[in-house]
């Protein structure tokens, strides 16, 4: 399903030695994949003229058994509006709970999202959030009630539950848990101000995205005294969550094939109804809009594109890397060094290189994975069998280079993340 241009990025990728300073990398790759257009730049990026647009193959239906249908009380919505649209129209069960294959085809289907991000998302979900099998795109349901799979303490909490673990501070519409009370509602404010950043031209790229994420980062900052900068939600998931507004929400024509986003799309997505000034948000009722076109087939947005795009995020606001948090106030952010967190393996200019920013989350994720898990399961087993090819396979397309161990005391020392093993869900295995 990859085309030959993510190929060759994958590739050289894994061939580039990290000592290149990261233009030149870039450049590298841009012409090592045939790839002559800027990749980032806005208003339209577009990774490559070679982008196909084919109107049979990318139009999303919303008709027919993909028809919206609005979620009914006891149906699962939470904070992922890609996933919340999907189910909506039938590209994943209506109740909000699905299989690792459920989702690895749904996203693929309506995004073009590549196999291996989906993979990898699905069973970290399946594995943090569920079942090990299955997981709620809401909250926790009656449907995840089998008490014993996998070793499980109880019921799984889905990803409306999942602060910190996969849903994270510093969201783009989403409110940050504790200022809001919770964290898996749009907060109007929040959508409004992203909304009137690209209304003059209308039209949502990364480079506006980027920096509303900086206005976000900073406002968690100023706000939020347990603002909590985890590695896989902070760093890994954050990231994604920016770049996806853009590189799957966007509507793909043969004018701009890697997408142009217009207001109306992002509110549709977004379930918001009515005009600039009384928007209405209705929870749940994310929509694909009708006459909708995803990523070409063979532009799959894949896990090196995601580390692409989180670098370039990186190199002019470094604060993103910025694993740590707030001490005990506002106004109080204090980033672990991560010399000192990954025993010299990653330093704070090495995060700018290559796939280092992906891999500092993804490895850090590794070594954290068997204390996470012990609050969640009585014996992990299992779990860590599920997760640690996922998050290898990943790290081993990345070329990262093996972190053994963390020095992981270094966390106590935030209140965001004291809070989360207080309540049960972050015991410290002994
Ligand atoms: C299996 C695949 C996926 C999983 C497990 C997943 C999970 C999540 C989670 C846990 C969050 C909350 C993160 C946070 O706190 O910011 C989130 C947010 C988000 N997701 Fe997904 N997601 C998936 C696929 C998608 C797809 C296909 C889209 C396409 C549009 C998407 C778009 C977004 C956006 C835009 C946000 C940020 C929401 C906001 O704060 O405005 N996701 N997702
Ligand atoms: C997507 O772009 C095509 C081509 O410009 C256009 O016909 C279509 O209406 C657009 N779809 C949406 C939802 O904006
Ligand atoms: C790991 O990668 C291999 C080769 O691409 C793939 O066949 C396998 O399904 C992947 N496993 C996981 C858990 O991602």
């Amino acid at each position: 399903m990859k085309s030959l241009s993510q190929a060759c990025v994958a590739t050289v990728l894994a061939l580039i030695p990290s000592s290149l300073a990261f233009p030149q990398l870039l450049k590298e790759i841009r012409r090592d994949a045939g790839i002559d257009a800027p990749i980032f730049n806005q208003p339209a990026p577009s990774l490559n003229k070679r982008v196909s647009f084919d109107p049979k193959t990318q139009l999303v239906s919303t008709s027919g058994t993909h028809k919206f249908v609005a979620p009914g009380p006891n149906d699962q919505r939470g904070p992922c509006p890609g996933l919340n649209a999907m189910a909506n129209h039938g590209y994943l069960p209506h109740n909000g709970v699905a299989t690792i294959d459920q989702f690895i085809t749904g996203t693929y289907d309506v995004f073009g999202m590549g196999v291996d991000l989906s993979t990898l998302l699905a069973i970290y979900g399946s594995v943090f959030d569920g079942n090990l099998v299955s997981w709620s795109i809401g909250g926790p349901t009656s449907l995840l009630n089998l008490g014993g799979l996998g070793g499980l303490l109880g019921t799984p909490q889905g990803i409306s539950g999942s602060h910190n673990k996969y849903e994270g501070d510093a969201s783009p519409t989403r409110g940050d848990l504790y200022q809001y009370g919770n964290s898996f509602k749009l907060q109007m404010s929040q959508f409004q101000t992203l909304y009137d950043l690209g209304k003059a031209e209308d039209n949502y790229d990364l480079d506006l995205l980027t920096n509303y994420r900086v206005t976000r980062f900073q406002e968690s900052i100023d706000n939020n005294p347990y603002f909590f900068n985890a590695p896989f939600s902070g760093v890994v998931a954050q990231p994604a969550a920016w770049s996806f507004i853009y590189r799957f929400m966007a509507n793909k024509s043969s004018e701009y094939p890697e997408g142009r986003l217009t207001g109306s799309v992002l509110k549709s997505f977004y379930a918001i109804t009515g005009d600039d000034g009384s928007f209405v948000y209705t929870p749940g009722h994310e929509r694909i809009p009708e006459n909708w076109y995803k990523r070409a087939i063979g532009d799959e947005y894949t896990i090196p594109f995601l580390a692409l795009d989180g670098v370039k995020m990186l190199l002019e606001h470094p604060q993103f890397a910025s694993v740590g948090g707030n001490t005990g106030g506002v106004d109080s952010f204090t980033g672990l060094d991560p010399t000192d967190l990954t025993g010299g393996v990653f330093n704070a200019a090495s995060l700018a290189e290559g796939n280092n920013l992906m891999c500092f989350g993804l490895e850090l994720t590794i070594q954290e994975t068997p204390d996470l898990l012990a609050g969640i399961f009585e014996d992990d087993t299992l779990a860590l069998g599920k997760l640690l090819p996922a998050l290898r396979n990943a790290t081993g397309s990345l070329g990262c280079p093996s972190l053994t161990q963390v020095n992981e005391g270094q966390f106590d020392e935030f209140p965001g993340y004291a809070k989360l093993k207080a309540n049960g869900q972050y015991r410290r295995k002994r």
